[in-house]
């Protein structure tokens, strides 16, 4: 997957073409409707340009006849249409930009959208990774503002381009010399234009990292979940502090950046002026040489200096374009990795059955892609029909890893999972997904309604009210949520007016009850009760069988008074399974869950106890 997540590489004037069509078909998927509509205004208004600078000619000539005794009334006509065509190019443009706005919003929602589906297709694994996290808030943030330089960059390119057009093809017919002098004017402004689009490309692309840390303090510092703990550890000050040396180092980087492009400006723009002088010289040259007829230099004149702001207007419109073209390319790249990792977490296989007699993992490895060493090895479990099977061993011993295997959120590297038999690597990793519920160690509180975070559990079952009311009472939290004020309606959570917040038991047993929610033939439970009191604990685990009676339950848990009733324990020790059988058998075995097992009743027994070394003496941890 890496190949995916590499950011675009150096990209050169050449490609401005290829990444304007890239950026009008982007535009053009986003809405089609007003793309038309914007560009047929601006035909319009190129339309009037070029009639504008015909009609000029004709109004000075009838000007200079008048002005050698003509009658005034000559200049009516080509007045009136001067006015005409003022009027049209007017409208075209204001109606342009309000149309422009829409079209911008309509390409932000379009490229926010593609980004979001990327995100919701990833595999679990690529959030592992910095560089995907870095991608999607490149994405995340261009998608936002991109596209609004990039609708305008487009469009001013398109009004240059169209009006340098009807302006030249007018030029064409007074005087062909000039147009080539145009053409020359415009190169030195192209060159430094995309010079510096992609010196900002390289810079910007380097922030991203640094960014990504700012942006985080800023959550950090503005959180509810953080807010309590920043307060009594007083990291108020000192968090923003580090935020503010992290944005003291964007901007000195902005401003380098910033000095860049005002040079290469200023080299393009003085090169352009001068070559306009040139063609005002130019001009006197012929009008004195008698090529070009007076009122034919006047409007001549005119154009030029019409010219020279359409120049100005592509000029810049290219260097938008061409800005943020780069940024769009890099965007097209990551949502172009969508199959790519819908592949990986849809592998489009076989549908598991819809139950299972034996599930077992068998000699399952696993490493996490920001580790060295591996966090399973060699791990064999089993877990059969309507079985309660526990999993204990100490912090990173490896099992919510396991479980997140179990649970087809990761593919083991080396081993595999069967499920009755059949090797689930050939399984569709979403429907196989569907086929189990979990409850994880750190399960989400979403800030939605009681009855909506219960049936998350299952969403094409939102509206089952009944069976969310049922799902509440199995996990206990039934009667609470019903002395709410709006009972299952109530809005949990105290970040949206009218929310209520509860406690971090409470959250747990609705949580639980998303696990109760869902039909599905396995459950898994990666410490259910840690936030539950002993009461609601020993209540929970001595009916775990009949609540969840005829689907297969795998828990997990450090509290072994609660483990002894599991049908088999398997006991996990730095990420190997090293012990497993009933309570009974593993207490004869006098092994290491016999150990921690005592040591957990001394120390309810008889207080405090000596214990052999888990890694805290030493300062560090007792993870492998
Ligand atoms: N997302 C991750 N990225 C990198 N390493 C991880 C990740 N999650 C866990 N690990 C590492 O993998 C090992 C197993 O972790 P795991 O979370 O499976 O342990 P655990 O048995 O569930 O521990 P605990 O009792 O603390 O919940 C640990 O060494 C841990 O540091
Ligand atoms: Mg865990």
């Amino acid at each position: 997957m890496d190949d995916i997540l590499f950011p675009v590489g150096e990209r050169h004037a050449r490609d401005l073409p290829r990444l304007v069509a890239n950026s009008v078909r982007l535009v053009w998927r986003a809405g089609r409707r007003e793309l038309v509509l914007t560009l047929s205004l601006q035909m319009l208004a190129s339309l009037g340009l070029a009639a504008e600078v015909l009609v000029a000619r004709q109004l000075l000539s009838a000007f200079l006849q008048v002005g050698s005794g003509a009658a005034a009334g000559r200049v009516i006509v080509p007045l009136v249409a001067l006015t005409l065509a003022t009027a049209v190019i007017a409208f075209a443009g204001t109606a342009g930009s309000e149309l422009q706005r829409i079209l911008s919003e309509l390409v932000s929602r379009y490229s926010a959208g593609k980004v979001l589906d990327v995100a919701v297709a990833a595999d679990l694994l690529a959030f592992e990774t910095p560089a995907f996290h870095d991608r999607l808030a490149r994405a995340q943030m261009n998608g936002s503002t991109r596209p609004l330089q990039m609708t305008s960059g487009l469009m001013k390119v398109v009004q240059g381009l169209m009006s340098i057009a009807g302006v030249g093809a007018a030029l064409l017919f007074i005087q062909p010399l000039f147009v080539a002098l145009l053409v020359v004017a415009y190169v030195p402004v192209y060159v430094m234009t995309t010079r510096s689009s992609r010196a900002s490309y390289k810079r910007l692309i380097s922030l991203v990292e640094q960014d990504r840390r700012r942006t985080y303090l800023q959550a950090v510092l503005t959180r509810k979940e953080e807010a309590k703990e920043i307060r009594t550890f007083d990291l108020g000050g000192f968090f923003r502090h580090r935020w503010d040396d992290l944005y003291e180092w964007r901007i000195g980087q902005l401003r380098q950046l910033m000095k860049l492009r005002m040079l290469n400006g200023l080299i393009g723009s003085t090169a352009m002026s001068v070559l306009t002088a040139c063609a005002v010289g130019f001009l006197v040259w012929l009008v004195s040489t008698h090529r070009v007829s007076l009122a034919g230099a006047g409007a001549a004149a005119g154009a030029v200096l019409l010219l020279g702001g359409q120049l100005q207007g592509l000029a810049s419109g290219a260097a938008q374009l061409f800005d943020s073209s780069l940024f769009i390319e890099d965007f097209n790249s990551f949502v172009r990795s969508m199959p790519l990792m819908v592949a990986h977490s849809r592998g489009g296989g076989a549908r598991p059955p819809a139950t299972f007699e034996v599930l077992r993992a068998e000699s399952v490895g696993f490493t996490y892609p920001s580790r060295q060493s591996p966090s399973l090895v060699d791990a064999t479990i089993e877990v059969r029909r309507g079985e309660v099977v526990a999993l204990v061993g100490e912090n990173g011993s490896g099992k919510t890893t396991l479980a997140k295997v179990l649970a087809g959120l990761y593919r083991p590297e080396s081993g595999q999972v069967f499920w009755d038999g059949l090797d689930t690597a050939s399984f569709d990793p979403h429907l196989w997904r569907e086929r189990v519920a979990v409850l994880f160690q750190d399960y989400v509180r979403y800030f939605m309604t009681a009855r909506e975070n219960i049936s998350t559990g299952d969403w094409r079952r939102m509206d089952d009210t009944g069976a969310v009311a049922q799902a509440g009472q199995r996990a206990g939290v039934d009667g609470f949520l019903r002395s709410l004020p709006e009972g299952y309606e109530s809005l949990l959570g105290p970040e949206f007016l009218g929310g209520v917040d509860v406690s971090g038991g409470q959250w747990q047993r609705i949580a639980l009850a998303r696990a109760f929610f869902r039909d599905s033939p396995f459950v898994i439970l990666d410490e259910p009760t840690a936030a539950l009191d002993p009461r609601s604990e020993a209540a929970l685990f001595t009916s775990i069988r009949s609540l969840f009676a005829g689907r297969s339950t795998l828990f997990i848990s450090h509290r072994f008074s609660s483990v002894r009733s599991a049908d088999r324990i398997y006991v996990l020790d730095a990420g190997r399974v090293v012990e497993s059988g009933t309570h009974e058998e593993l207490m004869a075995l006098g092994g290491h869950y016999a150990e921690l097992f005592a040591l957990q009743a001394q120390a309810y027994m008889t207080g405090p106890h000596p214990v052999p070394p888990t890694g805290w003496e030493a300062g560090g941890s007792a993870e492998p």
